[in-house]
């Protein structure tokens, strides 16, 4: 389109229009921030069609250059303002995520993460030794593989006992088992301190033993106090204060006559029903009671094992299940949900 004088203007301004049509259509086509680059370089670059339009104004008639000129400044103008604005258009929605398949929105709330809750088991051991520490009560903890001495010998439970038979014991060699109970503490406790003394030591127990009340790993809190003059009295009072900060204070209790040989005389203490409140239920066979605990007055014999004189010193001890309470408090009645790791149960606590 060269006429004998030079570009003809007519051609000139045509192709400026439709490289501004092209380039704004193009842009509001653009995605992604990264092609307005690629944008840039091809329609507002120095090797650029328009830049090459621009170069060419000097050859078209003298009198159409002013008006040309202008016109090419102003799409040039016009085409800077729309990439400016595309830009930022394009850089927001990167941000927020509009317009993109992931979709982000920065004024939301976070994503809020559920705290782990403590065990039931772990809840309810806490309780208790709360309790006891309100008493006065302090907090020891022991091996869970024991000795035979502490497990049974300074327990007065010799080899061959017939009582050792009521502890389904996993033993790990002749004189080395996992802890049966948690009465060892009583020795091991008693062995390094003097009395006066008002100890628990809760923990974990271990019988090979596995059904619906029993599992081969259980929690038990000891408890004991040592003084002179201890009675039974004190044990039925520290027990009755217990049961009603457990339960509630309107829970009867009663103590039946029992044997262990650590204790003389022995006792296992009854609370009255939480289920039935003591009517008759088939939760306490209808009895109206539940066993909770063993207690007793400590032994003679354990005292002199661990260096105590029996006629100055007498004192108390208890042991409970920990599973066993938090079942009657809560209402299950099938020990082995505790340690099935279902959180449908465990998150109820
Ligand atoms: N150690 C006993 C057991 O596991 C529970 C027990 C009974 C502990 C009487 C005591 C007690 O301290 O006096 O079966």
């Amino acid at each position: 389109m060269i006429g004998r004088r030079g570009l003809c203007g007519k051609f000139m301004e045509e192709e400026l229009l439709r490289l501004q049509k092209e380039a704004s259509n193009d842009l509001a086509a653009l995605k992604d921030p990264k092609e307005l680059e690629i944008f840039r370089v091809r329609y507002l670059g120095r090797k650029s069609e328009f830049t090459g339009l621009m170069r060419k104004l000097g050859q078209v008639a003298p009198e159409d250059r002013p008006r040309l000129g202008k016109l090419a400044n102003d799409i040039k103008e016009d085409l800077d303002n729309q990439f400016n604005i595309r830009k930022q258009e394009l850089e927001e929605a990167a941000l927020t995520g509009k317009g993109s398949k992931v979709s982000l929105d920065l004024s939301l709330p976070g994503r809020a993460y559920p705290f782990g809750k403590l065990h039931p088991v772990t809840q309810i051991m806490e309780e208790i030794c709360t309790i006891f520490e309100g008493m006065g009560f302090g907090v020891a903890e022991g091996p869970d593989v024991e000795t035979d001495f502490y497990n049974f010998e300074a327990l007065n439970i010799p080899k061959h006992h017939p009582a050792r038979d009521m502890h389904d014991t996993f033993y790990i060699n002749e004189s080395l088992l996992l802890r049966t109970h948690t009465s060892p503490m009583q020795a091991r406790i008693m062995e390094n301190r003097e009395p006066p003394l008002r100890m628990i030591a809760p923990g974990k127990v271990y019988r090979c033993d596995s059904d619906i009340t029993h599992t081969p790993m259980f929690h038990q809190v000891e408890g004991f106090l040592v003084d002179r003059k201890v009675s039974f009295a004190d044990l039925r009072g520290i027990l009755g204060v217990f049961i009603a900060r457990m339960f509630d204070d309107r829970t009867a209790m009663r103590a039946r006559p029992s044997f262990f040989p650590f204790t003389e005389p022995s006792a296992e203490i009854d609370i009255a029903c939480v289920i039935c409140r003591g009517k008759g239920c088939r939760v306490c066979k209808q009895t109206g009671w539940l066993e909770i605990l063993g207690a007793g007055m400590i032994d003679p014999e354990v005292f002199r094992q661990v260096g105590y004189d029996p006629e100055e010193f007498s004192g108390f001890a208890f042991g409970l299940g920990v599973e066993r309470i938090a079942m009657l408090k809560y209402g299950i009645n099938d020990i082995r949900l505790y340690y099935e790791n279902d959180l449908r149960f465990l998150s109820q606590f």
